[in-house]
């Protein structure tokens, strides 16, 4: 894994359309690891592979303490409940804008071995997905923005609205120690128990409770690596 450069406003690669992926081989994981490791590095909620100077349609999503890779992804319904909020991008450093999106989208996409599967979600990670699947067609969310926030209007906004959304979202503690939303843990939880009682693969698992699959695996992967060792050779594990 490598950490990446994240271009900033002003470089032409970030109002591109992005290809669609074709080949997916050892180079297309590579640079989903390496975007992993960008966005955590940089302490982001999304990162899109032109934020890396790299024209093809793959975003990473982190909002909830894990990872969401959506290769092609495509939003195929959005509620027409809406919802307002800051909103900010590694590529316009220090800079946040309120823009409105739907409250839920589903998006359709495929994993890095090309299996395609759907995911629904609300709130903060629907916005992410918006946010960073509009990337993919050289759009930021500053294009939604009459203006940026100044400092004094972020520092207002932040002390007016944050404790509000923390308490909506009902983050909690994973065991890992990340900040996780109650429903995101419940849905983990069950997807425990069905591997561990049953003889369905983390992949009908995963699609049955509508998370992403490889969301699971890595989740699975680092909380109960020995659950996992019990399952391999009868059931499709994560990628190692
Ligand atoms: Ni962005």
């Amino acid at each position: 894994m490598a950490l990446r450069n994240i271009v900033t406003v002003g470089d032409p690669v970030l109002t591109k359309v992005c290809r669609p992926v074709t080949k997916f081989d050892d180079r297309l994981s590579q640079l989903i690891d390496d975007m992993i490791e960008t966005l955590h590095d940089a302490n982001g909620a999304g990162l899109a592979a032109p934020q890396i100077g790299v024209l093809r349609r793959v975003v990473i999503v982190n909002t909830e303490g894990e990872d969401w890779e959506l290769v092609n992804p495509e939003i195929v319904e959005v509620s027409e409940e809406e919802q307002t909020g800051i909103e900010g991008c590694l590529s316009l450093p220090g800079r946040w804008g309120i823009v409105t999106r739907p409250y839920t989208v589903r998006v359709r996409a495929q994993d890095r071995d090309g299996a395609t599967f759907e995911v629904e979600d609300e709130d903060i990670t629907a916005r992410c997905f918006c946010h960073e699947i509009e990337h993919l067609d050289g759009h930021l969310f500053s294009e939604h923005c009459d203006r940026l926030l100044t400092d004094e209007e972020l520092e207002q906004y932040l002390k007016e609205h944050e404790p509000e959304l923390y308490a909506r979202r009902g983050m909690m503690r994973s065991a890992g120690g990340r900040a996780v939303s109650r429903r995101s843990m419940e849905k983990y939880a069950e997807a425990v128990r069905l591997y561990e009682t049953t003889d369905e693969d983390l992949q009908t698992i995963a699609q049955r409770l509508g998370l992403v699959y490889n969301s699971l695996g890595g989740f699975m992967r680092r909380h109960f690596p020995e659950l996992l060792a019990r399952h391999k050779g009868k059931a499709t594990g994560p990628k190692g």
